[in-house]
């Protein structure tokens, strides 16, 4: 059997709440993520399920918004940097922690040039020259496979490719060797091919750095792809949760198993693709009781009442469901 890894990144119990005007709006209520050393944990569920409100608390760029950690801990190699200051914070961010965002446009700064931006983000965590930095920025530009890497680094944002900023913001977020990088469906706003190379070079730069990933995504395909472990998000709760295979050939949660029923397969007539009946419930107003239980076939009265915790299904499998733990 092979030796149990270690949990990089541990939250618990995690709550983020916006309070906008009157209302609280739960992104994240209740949130149990375990991402392990070297391995990549694939975040899925639909829009505004709490995925990159998940992401933000980890980062700690709630500031400027109406969110607030409201309970809950996130443990980076055991310590908890939910509570700690905004310096030591700020050092975290690019040092041990860095994060890929769906759209580099809103992440890279438009007027500073892309090799003065890696340079920049690399004199902020290293104590090393300004040359040793632009040598290091060129090798991780080199490393991402940009065409004419040299040439590129006199470039703005806006001269790029949607590939090439992509790029652009691997080797920005790689190059001080993070030991967890957060990927918020970083390859969404690409063409299929480009995709591809994009996810191969992340998992190239992951083998080499054996940094963890936890990896932001609709697409189950990519999951499939590149994720070690899942966790599937509703309603600001992870449902369930397990390694890759568990979840794909034995999915427990009826939310789940709706997901995988809404993925084309190969071969399959598309026409028969299935989806979930019903919507995403409005954070502000969360049901009672299972929060799927409003789209849930398999529902019963208890599962309106009473919200489940987890069930242990075996070798780390999760599920937050009554029927599987045969309650109902
Ligand atoms: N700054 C904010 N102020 C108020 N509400 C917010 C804010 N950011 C997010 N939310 C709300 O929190 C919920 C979760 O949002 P989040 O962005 O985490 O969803 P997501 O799972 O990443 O969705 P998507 O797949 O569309 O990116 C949504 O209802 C969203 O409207
Ligand atoms: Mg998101």
């Amino acid at each position: 059997m092979e030796a149990q890894k270690e949990n990089i990144l541990e939250i618990k119990n995690l709550h983020t709440w916006f309070y906008t005007g009157n209302d609280i709006v739960k992104s994240v209520d209740g949130v149990d993520i375990c991402l392990k050393r070297g391995t990549t944990l694939g975040i899925v569920g639909e829009s505004g399920s709490g995925k990159s409100v998940t992401a933000l608390s980890v980062m700690g760029l709630l500031t400027g918004t109406r969110g607030k950690i409201e309970k809950g801990s996130i443990y980076l190699e055991g310590e908890d940097i939910v509570r700690i200051n905004e310096e030591k914070r700020r050092k975290l961010r690019g040092g041990k922690i860095s994060m890929i965002f769906q759209e580099p446009m809103t992440s890279l700064n438009p007027i500073m040039t892309v090799g003065k931006q890696i340079v920049e983000g690399i004199m902020e965590h290293q104590q090393i020259s300004r040359k040793e930095a632009k040598k290091k920025a060129l090798e991780m530009m080199k490393k991402t496979g940009v065409p004419r890497a040299e040439h590129m680094m006199k470039e703005y944002p806006f001269q790029l490719s949607g590939g090439q900023r992509q790029r652009v913001m691997i080797a920005m977020a790689m190059v001080s060797n993070p030991g967890i990088l957060i990927a918020d469906e970083p390859t969404t706003a690409l063409d299929v091919t480009i995709q591809a190379q994009i996810l191969d070079l992340m998992n190239t730069l992951k083998k080499e750095t054996e940094s963890s990933i936890l990896f932001i995504t609709h697409d189950l395909g990519v999951v499939a792809e590149i994720c070690d472990d899942v966790a599937v998000m509703y309603c600001g709760k992870v449902v369930e949760s397990g390694d890759v295979r568990s979840i794909f050939f034995q999915p427990s949660h009826p939310y789940t198993k709706g997901l995988l029923a809404s993925v084309p397969r190969l071969g399959e007539e598309i026409e028969e693709l299935e989806s979930i009946p019903g919507n995403v419930p409005n954070p502000r107003e969360l049901p009672k009781g299972c929060k799927f239980a409003p789209r849930c076939a398999l529902a019963v009265d208890k599962c309106r009442e009473e919200e489940p915790d987890f069930f242990d299904l075996g070798n780390g499998h999760l599920s937050r469901c009554w029927q599987c733990g045969g309650q109902t």
